[in-house]
């Protein structure tokens, strides 16, 4: 069998950092400039090599089927996430690659397969990101009906989770006789080389919350205030303890990054990109779809929301010297949580600059350990 590498999402850094979004036109900032992100395959191996190399723990995508409209139409061009996974799983050899799955679109037999094949290419370093949908129009695009309340949606999603787990189980067919599904003698092989890979899921409404702390290994959750995520951490934690589980519940959450030698060169720039140059009506658009289908954000802070999503999609600004960023991500730990999802305007430009200045920072800090290849692959470090 294949040497199984440690899945680095279960290393002891106590703030993980991955990339988010890389593999969707504009990444995760909603501006009209030239040098927005350009999701190309090649751009991709290349934000992908670095952050492997830089140590990273993770790779996310996201999964979108229709863009948002406005001038650049937003997340309108976006390569599939599990072929994508499966591609710089390939390409990388210690970051662990997620493929972000819809529900709905996605049979689960399908996808228990597709996972362990994702898992046996990179060699124990596979996750999978579940989504149980929000956003209608996609939906209607693919002729789909999705559920539209929320509690429909999460019992569909977990007995499509429940099916997943199944097969990643069982050795032998087995017949599923459930509410969604009546599957006659299933079965998935190869399993996931550990049986199964850490689970995302990112929930904001009661339901989604309840569905996260029973399956997820990861939640992620917006931090518009901290005072207010310190609150939901410790709420979401108490939560979780009443459940059994196999890693106790990590809250994640995603920040963007401006990072520059001086204070002021990076609120330049960041007013420039996204004030001066914002695709208005593509964040006006999210927004709106956003706040009638999902609880992802606090509806009472819409100027701030506003703001922060044509800047980096509602993510937390980590923006400033190396010592700011240093600073907004202990701020962030202080909070409760593990870890952040990054993004940049131009990910494999921006991110060296990062990587060598924040990130022995965030060491010294002791949030960090600095990465050591031979050491990331430890079996004692496997899930
Ligand atoms: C980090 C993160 C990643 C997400 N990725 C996707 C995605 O790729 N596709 C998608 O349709 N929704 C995505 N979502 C949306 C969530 O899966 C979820 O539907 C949303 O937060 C609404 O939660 P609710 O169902 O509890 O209202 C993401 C959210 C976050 C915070």
């Amino acid at each position: 069998m294949a040497d199984i590498k440690a899945n680095r999402m279960f290393n002891n850094n106590k703030f993980k950092l991955g990339f988010f979004a890389a593999n969707c036109s504009g990444g995760m900032a909603v501006t009209q400039l030239a040098e927005r992100w350009d999701n190309s395959w090649e751009n991709n191996l290349k934000m992908a090599q670095l952050a492997d190399e830089a140590g990273l723990e993770f790779l996310l995508p996201i999964a979108r089927w229709i863009g948002y409209g406005g001038a650049t139409n937003f997340h309108g061009n976006v390569l599939e996430t599990t072929t994508w996974a499966a591609a710089l799983l390939a390409a990388t050899r210690y970051i662990s690659v997620f493929s972000t799955v819809h529900t709905s679109f996605n049979h689960p037999v399908v996808v228990a397969k597709q996972l362990a094949t994702m898992d046996q290419i990179g060699q124990g370093r596979a996750g999978l990101n579940v989504v149980c949908g929000w956003n209608r129009p996609e939906y209607e695009a693919l002729g789909g009906d999705l559920p539209y309340d929320h509690v429909s949606r999460y019992a569909y999603g977990q007995e499509w989770f429940d099916v997943i787990q199944k097969l990643w189980q069982e050795e032998k067919p087995f017949d599923w006789e459930g509410h969604y599904f009546k599957l006659k003698e299933t079965y998935s092989l190869p399993h996931p080389l550990r049986k199964s890979v850490p689970i995302f899921n990112a929930a904001g409404s009661s339901e989604g919350r309840e569905f996260a702390v029973r399956n997820a290994d990861f939640l992620f959750t917006s931090a518009i205030s901290l005072a207010r995520s310190e609150q939901e951490i410790a709420g979401i934690k108490k939560q979780a303890a009443n459940v059994i589980r196999r890693h106790p519940l990590d809250i994640l959450t995603f920040s963007y990054v401006v990072c520059c030698p001086t204070r002021s060169e990076a609120e330049e720039y960041q007013h420039y990109y996204s004030q001066q140059h914002a695709d208005w009506a593509a964040v006006d658009n999210i927004i709106r779809l956003m706040f009638e289908n999902a609880e992802s954000f606090p509806k009472d802070q819409l100027q701030l929301i506003r703001d922060r999503f044509s800047a980096g999609h509602g993510g937390f600004p980590l923006v400033g010297t190396p010592d700011d960023v240093a600073d907004g991500i202990a701020r962030l730990h202080q909070a409760g949580f593990s870890g952040s999802t990054l993004s940049f305007v131009n990910y494999a430009q921006d991110f060296p600059y990062f990587r060598d200045e924040v990130l022995p920072r965030l060491e010294a800090r002791g949030l960090r350990e600095p990465f050591r290849p031979d050491a990331a692959q430890r079996p004692g470090e496997a899930a």
